[in-house]
């Protein structure tokens, strides 16, 4: 299955709403992309106008060598002739027939033989925990597992390309954390290309093969997970992904050294930045060392939260009266009030400029 690419995509609703603004994106043959965004990004409008369910206001999408919307070539392919799978946010099952008829349904549709349809049926049912359900309607089954029915309706189809909207929202933290693991299963043992819509970093970065990253109806940034999170083009990209929210400090670059109130920290030599430059500072919580004594780089700060998750503890510190989470994972000996000296990693450092852009970041 070939390559899906937009160029220069724009859907307008009337003439205040511009849902998806001159998207143009590549999604590579095979790949786990995911469009990430907050609510009312133009997520779904992107993946609708992929299926063919809603139209481009301006631009083109090719599915390989084809174009499967151009204006200037009169082409607008119905959704099912693009040979893609669909699993909307808000699915319908029939009521009336049962979790292995509304799986099967599409197989006996395409006269899929008999033998072959009962051991489709059963490998994603398995796959998907829902092997024991198979008899029964489902109006009898929980949000969840109505969900998996959805997802199963569609896998079993054998699709070359996957769209899934938002599908494990209304799945519960557990269940939701072993779908993401059997999905990112199922996308390495199918090759299948999956284009799966999400306001929720964390699921992004553990599935996905590529993010693209969209505000207000523009793309911020294509890359792979880690190096979005690494690297983020811009501060809302550095701001959006990680949790705890990434600290951001305001200060201005001087002969190499950031000033902010209460921090100095020398710049490595390699971060070429414009001189007397306004800047903000991306610094992740994992980023900081805390140390009991003061040292050349470190800042004095005083410890006002401190957070046990289990695994790690989160810091609130009160850096020159400006608050910054930090991650530890050893156990502390710190108490509130206590004074620490923040160290921070040079390599990790995300400038960003006034306009909100990377100006430098690691390597
Ligand atoms: N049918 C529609 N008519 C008018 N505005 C719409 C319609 N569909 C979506 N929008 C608007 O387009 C923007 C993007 O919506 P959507 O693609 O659903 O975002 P997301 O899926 O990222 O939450 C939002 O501002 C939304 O209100
Ligand atoms: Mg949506």
């Amino acid at each position: 299955m070939p390559d899906i690419v937009l160029d220069q995509v724009t859907r307008l609703y009337g003439k205040e709403v511009r849902a998806v603004s001159d998207l143009t994106l590549a999604i590579p043959d095979g790949s786990f992309t995911t469009l990430l965004g907050p609510s009312g990004c133009g997520k779904t409008t992107t993946l609708r106008m992929i299926a063919g369910l809603d139209m481009p206001t301006s631009g083109t999408i090719r599915i390989g060598d084809r174009f499967a919307f151009s204006l200037a070539e009169g082409v607008s392919l119905p959704p099912a002739k693009r040979g893609l799978g669909l699993v909307f946010q808000s699915y319908a099952l029939w009521p009336h027939l049962t979790v292995a008829q509304n799986i099967s349904f599409g197989l006996e549709v395409q006269k899929v033989p008999r033998a072959e349809a009962r051991q489709r049926l059963e490998q994603v049912a398995t796959a998907l925990q829902i092997d024991g359900l198979l008899d029964r309607y489902t109006s009898e089954l929980s949000g969840g597992q109505q969900q998996r029915v959805a997802i199963a309706r569609v896998l079993v189809m054998k699709p070359s390309v996957l769209l899934l909207d938002e599908p494990l929202s209304n799945l519960d933290a557990t269940l939701r954390m072993d779908m993401r693991a059997e999905l990112k299963r199922l996308h390495q043992e199918t090759e299948a290309t999956i284009i799966y819509v999400t306001h929720d970093q964390l699921e992004a970065l553990t599935m996905s093969t590529h993010i693209a990253l969209m505000q207000a109806g523009e793309l911020q940034q294509f890359a792979p997970p880690l190096e979005v999170y690494a690297q983020p083009a811009n501060q809302f990209a550095a701001d959006f992904l990680g949790n705890p929210r990434i600290n951001l400090l305001e200060g201005r670059v001087a002969r190499g050294v950031f000033h902010s109130a209460g921090l100095d920290l020398a710049l490595p030599d390699a971060m070429p930045l414009p001189e007397s430059a306004e800047v903000t500072l991306g610094l992740r919580a994992e980023e900081f060392r805390l140390h009991d004594t003061p040292g050349p780089a470190r800042a004095p700060a005083r410890v006002t939260t401190l957070l046990p998750t289990g695994s790690d503890w989160y810091y609130h510190v009160d850096m020159a009266g400006k608050s910054l989470i930090v991650r530890q994972n050893d156990a502390p000996h710190l108490r509130l009030g206590d004074t620490v000296h923040v160290e921070a990693r040079p390599e990790s450092y995300k400038i960003f400029g006034a306009d909100g852009r990377a100006l430098a970041g690691v390597p």
